[in-house]
């Protein structure tokens, strides 16, 4: 039973990236100073091999800080018509072949590409939002992957809402209910 949960779960999280307007597609990410949780939204761009889970960024934003001193990240999930809840712990891995971040970099559309060639790196203070430059020829493009060890999915429902964690233990997922 739980194994039909987990196939669901990973199909949301396809979804997430595949399917328009998919709740999925914007996640929350978590990472930490050691000190304070730091949470922003980001864009799922794809997920691969058993829940790999990608999103772009600028090399010089404070979540690459983070992850570069402690990889360890969550990410949060939401969908509201189904009320469905995904809490995922993992991994952060920053992808590191050329060829890789080229491909993908030669996808984005040339108006997307701007948010990752600011002059000045993301957060620095402005005097007003007209007064962004940007690169010509560099980027700050970076590829990251988040590799799950644990998802916690939960669904509210009638007559028993369904709470799942899923731990990966040698290379496959073990599934336990818990009480909502
Ligand atoms: C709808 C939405 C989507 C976003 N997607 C991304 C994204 O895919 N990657 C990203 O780096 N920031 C994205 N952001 C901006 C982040 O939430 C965050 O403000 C920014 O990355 C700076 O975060 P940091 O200083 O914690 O690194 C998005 C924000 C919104 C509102």
């Amino acid at each position: 039973m739980s194994k039909i949960v987990l196939e669901q779960l990973k199909n949301e999280l396809i979804n997430g990236c595949s399917k328009k307007g998919h709740p999925f597609r914007y996640f929350t990410l978590a990472t930490t100073n050691n000190e304070v949780p730091r949470l922003r939204t980001v864009v799922l761009r794809k997920v691969q091999d058993d829940t790999l889970l990608t999103f772009y960024t600028d090399l010089r934003s404070v979540k690459i800080k983070d992850i570069k001193n402690n990889d360890e990240v969550s990410a949060l999930f939401y969908h509201p018509k189904k009320l469905l809840q995904l809490r995922v712990q993992g991994k952060a891995i920053l992808e590191t072949d050329p060829k890789v971040i080229q491909s993908l970099w030669t996808g984005i559309q040339p108006n997307s590409r701007k948010d990752y060639t600011t002059h000045h790196a993301p957060g620095s203070f402005i005097n007003s939002p007209d007064e962004i430059d940007y690169l010509n020829e560099e980027n700050y493009f970076c590829v990251v992957h988040i590799a799950p060890v644990q998802i916690e999915y939960l669904r509210l429902q009638r007559p028993n809402h369904v709470r799942v964690l899923f731990e990966k233990e040698n290379l496959s997922w073990k599934g336990k209910y818990l009480v909502p």
